[in-house]
Formats: C-alpha cells, structure tokens, sequence
C-alpha cells in the first residue's frame, strides 16, 4: 500500500479503512514500506489496563537498515544531512547517504569495541552537530539504547537522567557554539559523572578546541577510534518490540519520566507522519529547527526524514545569531521546501523588523509547521503572511514525546487549516474527549484530550517504573490513553489544543514540571516553601511565576530572584528560570493540604478578583495578602 496521502479523498479513506480495522491498516503500511529481516506474526497485541501494548509482535527489524542501507541502491550520493554550522561563515557540511552510513557504521564499531552491547544505555549529551545524529543512529544500529539529553540540561539534570536509566556509556563534546555563547559540556559532564559510577567511559567529539581534561580510564576521544575503525557493521537483528530509545520529559514529580520507545512501531509511525504532514517528495529540501535533545528531532529530524529517503537540515546555532535573519538566510541558501519550527520562535521573529524577512528568498517554501505549544492568531497569521506568502499552508502539529509522531494536524493542502486548531487526527488515531466525570463527549465539546486505541509509536512504558506510566496515562479515564492536554472540538470534528490540565508549563516550547523546580527553589537557605505556576507571556507562551515562603521576615527580596534562578540553572538548567517571584506568607491550600494552583495561576495572570470559590481553602485570609503583594510587585 503506497502510504503517500495525497487528496482529501484519499485522506478519508485512509481514515474510514484505519478506524474499521486499524490492525489491517497499519499491518500494510508497515509490509509494504519498510525492510524487515522477518515478519511479525501478531499486528497488535494490547491491553490498557495493564498497560501492555505491542506491534508487529514477531517481526525482526534494523531501524537503521531502513534509514540507510536500502537507500544506498538509488541515492548512495543523495545529501542525507545539510549540517549548517552556528558561525554563518564557517562551511556547511552535506552528507550524502552513503557518507552518513560509513560514519554510522564506525561509530557503531567504536561503540562495540568499548564494550557496548544490545540493550546497554548509553546517554549523548552533545551540541547539534552531526555527530548527534551519528550517534544516535549507532547506537540503533548495535542496538543500544539510547538517551539523549538536552545540551542545555545542567549537571544535576543530566546526571539524574544517567541514574536514571544506568548508563553505562557517554558521548560528549568538548563543548558547543550556540551564538555567541559556546557551550562548556565537557565540565558539565565531569560535574554529573561525581555521582554515576555506573558510567565507565566518556567518548569526546572535538568541536570548540575548548581545553578539556581527560579523566584516565574513563574519557578518550573519538575520532582516532574512529579513524581506525572499519566502515562494516552489520546491523544488530532487533525483535520490533526491543526499545529504541530513552527520552526523559518531565512529569508531576521532581524525577523525570524516561518514556521508551520501541522500534518497530516507531519507526513505521514516525516515517509515515514524516511522509505525509510535510508531503516530502523527490528533491525537496526538509529543515526542522527543534534540537535533537527533544522528541521532535528524535522524530523530524533523524528518524522520520531518514526512513524517507530525503535531505534533513541539522542547524547548529539559534535564530538570532548573528541576527534575527538568520532561519531566512538558511531558507535561502539552501532553498528549504518544509520549515518546521514553534510558535515561540515565530512570535520572537515576528517582533522583528520585517526587512529581515522580505531581503531574503524565500521561494522555494511549500510547507509551514509548527510544534511544540498552542500557535495564538496573530502569530499564525504572521507565520502565514509574511512567511508564507499567504499562499503556502501552515500546519499546526500536536503531538508529545510519549506519542512519538504527529497525531493532529492539518495535511497540507488537503485538509483545511484553521488558526489556532490543530485540526484533524492522522489516520488510526482515534481522539476522545471526556467530561471531567470520565464520560465521552460527543459532537462540539471541551474536554481532557484521550486517545482510544493504540498507535504503532506510542511509548511503552517509564523506564523503570511502569506504575507512573498506568498511574499517569491510563487511570485517570479507564481504556483510554489520557494526554494530560485539555481541548476543544468544533462542529467539524476540528480539535484545538487549550493547554495542559497537569502541573507541567510549557515555557517556549519546552515542558517543566512545576515539582522539580520547586525542589531547586526549597534549596534555598531563605526560603520554606514555594509553587510555581506560569502566566501568560507575549513570546514564550507561559512564563514562570514563583510564590515564596521565606524562612524569616527579615528576607531580602531584591537579590532573590537572581538567586533562585542560580538554584534552578543548578539543578535543571536556564530554561527553567522564573520570570518574577512574590513573597508570601502563605500559600493557598486545601483541606488535605494541596496547593490551589488555579488560584495562584489567576493570580500571576492578572485576574485579580474573578478567583472562584475560596471558601473551601484552608487559609483563605492569605489570598488577599497575595493580591496585594502582586499589585505592590507591578
Ligand atoms: C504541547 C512536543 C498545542 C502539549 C512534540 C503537549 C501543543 C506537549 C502542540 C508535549 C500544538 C505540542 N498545539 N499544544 N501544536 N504541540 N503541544 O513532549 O501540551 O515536548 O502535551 O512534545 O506540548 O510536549 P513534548
């Protein structure tokens, strides 16, 4: 079955067949498209309850057979990645399939000759450069699991992740150029390995020429290992429910959730996504601005594009280095066909002089994405205007790192874009809405966003605790997936995201758990007790606001808010610093001792006197005192 989706009739179809018997449907996609070494016996296996979930049960398979080998025959010379290096005079890299899959292949090698074997962890904690994606398809390629970490995480975070799932191996760098700033990761990593004796070797890829120090017996560089290595390595045979990859999102507890991957599934959902919500044809040149450290570079910029056969852009740097010209230069120069970007960095870009954007070419875009966050209207707009041309479709994609592909999107062309919805579920995703008392919501509704039935790229489960995964996904509605997003649906069946309904905060696209970052802040000496809840901010959607116990009142409350956001790049890193802080003497609780949120976050938002019922609270007296502490902070 040609998996390519190319009209609205086709759509439907596809949707009608995946909704009768979405084991037949999935079962031909995943035959018909991809190489396996055997095939599975059982399409789909499931129960939620436990949770259990299993594709393609039998089915033997190399990830990395299929993002590779099986193009070597008709595009060996093809540009697999278009590396575009931070500094715009440094020279761009193009790596064509047959290059991409020499150097995969010695990486693999090297990896195997420091001892690593299938189902070993090993953690990449590496700028975006080509070595990232290199790594990340060696370690499939022998079947090790792997566990890339933002190269933004700080030490505390990345060693937590390394506890986490046992890590036996790490490949870092001796540092990054990210705009003006460089990067010093090998310190970093020194700093996590104090407390994971787990970790037995550090392999180092030269980038910055930064003067690092090896640790006897455990760091060597890479590229001598490399340089000797040979560019054989037959690909490991992986059963297609043998884990692919670790990649830790955060959760309601300070300890992050390391959600697995399997293989088989992911790869056939993850390609066909790819495929269809970019509508990538022969020639076309793909960049995603998203780090691999996160899901959507797992998926859209390695994964997904690879299994296609098509030019992915890996871009080193940020979007205002050297000035906020830079996406468009990069759009120009290598005459990008889909740009994939969040709605963070439109709304920062759209701020900007609109001479940065019509100087440059952008001709050659015929698809607008974006990921990460609810796009608002002015923005969307924007993106559409002045990007776009008014003429090229913008798709508006919802998914998260435990779906491990799109699951809501407008396809280009064929379904109908509506601002600010993401639209229509792929076909064989079967979207619900339920009411707060668990009943499903038929026609136009508001409800917590659940999914029915199972999809090939699901994750699995929590590394290493498999109760938080029931307890988070699956019990709050019984048989279904719940996302942790509230949304709506129009008339239409059209979904529009409104934001989670949990404790996490989506701060420019990056999701924090309010419970960590209130450990880092109870670190400090000063202070008893805090919460944190996000507010409304014109760029970065949600910013962080922390309300503050302090220990004493003799507290000094001008230096604080530079000291808890030390603590909290400490121990998770800057992105998850606090915009504002109000000292309290209280916070608002219930009976049982929870903090009311929702009061807190009216609060930090400005919605000072439509706070609801606040007669249940334990302390209901603090929250005038809140009040004012917010309008004396203005
Ligand atoms: C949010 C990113 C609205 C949502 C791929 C989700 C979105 C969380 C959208 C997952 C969108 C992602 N519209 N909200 N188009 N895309 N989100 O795991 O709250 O980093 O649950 O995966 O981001 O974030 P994650």
């Amino acid at each position: 079955m040609n998996y390519h989706i190319q009209s609205y009739q086709q759509y439907e179809k596809a949707r009608q067949e995946a909704q009768l018997n979405p084991e037949l449907f999935w079962d031909k996609i995943a035959q018909d498209n991809f190489i396996w070494k055997k095939p599975w016996h059982t399409t789909l296996n499931y129960d939620f309850s436990k949770p259990e979930v299993k594709w393609f049960e039998g089915g033997q398979l190399n990830i990395t057979e299929n993002c590779l080998d099986r193009h070597l025959k008709d595009r060996a010379q093809q540009t697999a990645i278009i590396f575009e290096p931070n500094d715009p005079h440094s020279k761009t890299e193009h790596l064509s399939y047959q290059d991409l899959h020499q150097r995969v292949c010695k990486f693999a090698n090297v990896l195997q000759s420091n001892g690593i074997e299938k189902g070993d962890r090993v953690c990449l904690y590496l700028p975006m450069i080509p070595e990232l994606a290199v790594a990340v398809l060696a370690c499939a390629r022998i079947g090790a699991i792997h566990s890339v970490v933002f190269a933004g995480f700080s030490a505390a975070a990345l060693a937590t992740r390394i506890i986490d799932c046992d890590a036996k191996l790490v490949i870092t760098s001796d540092g990054g150029f990210r705009g003006d700033k460089i990067l010093d990761l090998k310190t970093i990593v020194d700093r996590a390995l104090e407390d994971c004796a787990m970790v037995k070797t550090v392999l180092l890829v030269k980038r910055t020429g930064n003067r690092v120090v090896l640790k006897p017996n455990r760091d060597a560089w890479i590229q001598p290992q490399l340089d000797s290595a040979s560019v054989d390595c037959p690909a490991v045979v992986m059963e297609s429910e043998d884990p692919l990859f670790i990649l830790y999102t955060s959760g309601s507890t300070g300890q992050p959730k390391g959600m697995m991957h399997t293989t088989g599934g992911y790869m056939v959902y993850s390609a066909y996504t790819f495929k269809n919500y970019f509508q990538y044809t022969e020639g076309d040149v793909y960049w995603c601005t998203a780090d691999i450290g996160w899901i959507t570079g797992h998926s859209y910029i390695v994964y997904g594009p690879l299994l296609n056969g098509a030019t992915t852009v890996m871009f080193e740097g940020v979007p205002s280095y050297p000035d906020f010209g830079r996406f468009w230069d990069i759009v120009q120069k290598h005459r990008v066909t889909q740009f994939y970007t969040a709605p963070t960095a439109i709304r920062t870009l759209a701020k900007q002089p609109l001479s940065l954007v019509t100087s440059r070419d952008l001709s050659s875009l015929k698809v607008l994405g974006t990921v990460g966050e609810p796009i608002n209207e002015d923005a969307w707009h924007w993106y559409h205007e002045h990007i776009g041309g008014g003429k090229i479709p913008v798709i508006d994609t919802w998914w998260q790192t435990e779906t491990g592909g799109i699951m809501i999107a407008n396809l280009p062309g064929i379904i109908e874009a509506k601002p600010t919805f993401a639209t229509k579920p792929m076909p064989g995703i079967q979207v619900v809405l339920k009411s707060e008392d668990g009943q499903t919501l038929e026609g136009s509704a508001a409800g917590s966003l659940c999914i029915d039935f199972p999809w090939p790229s699901m994750a699995r489960t929590i590394w290493g605790n498999h109760n938080r995964f029931r307890d988070t996904y699956f019990s709050t509605f019984q048989g279904c997936y719940f996302t942790g997003d509230g949304a709506i649906r129009d008339d239409h069946g059209n979904y529009r995201i409104t934001g989670r309904v949990d404790d996490v905060i989506i701060v420019s696209g990056h999701n924090l758990g309010t419970a960590p970052i209130e450990d880092a802040i109870n670190e400090h000496p000063q202070i008893a007790e805090s919460a944190v809840v996000g507010k409304p901010h014109d760029i970065k959607g949600q910013s962080l606001c922390g309300f503050v116990i302090p220990k004493n009142q003799s507290i000094d409350a001008s230096d604080l808010l530079s000291s808890v956001n030390r603590l909290i790049s400490e121990e998770i890193g800057p992105i998850a610093k606090l915009d504002q802080i109000l000292v309290v003497s209280g916070l608002p609780k219930t009976r049982s001792g929870k903090i009311m949120r929702r009061i807190l976050r009216k609060i930090a938002g400005g919605e000072t006197s439509n706070l609801g019922d606040i007669s249940t609270l334990l302390n209901p007296e603090v929250v005038d005192e809140i009040i004012q502490q917010f309008h004396q902070s203005k």
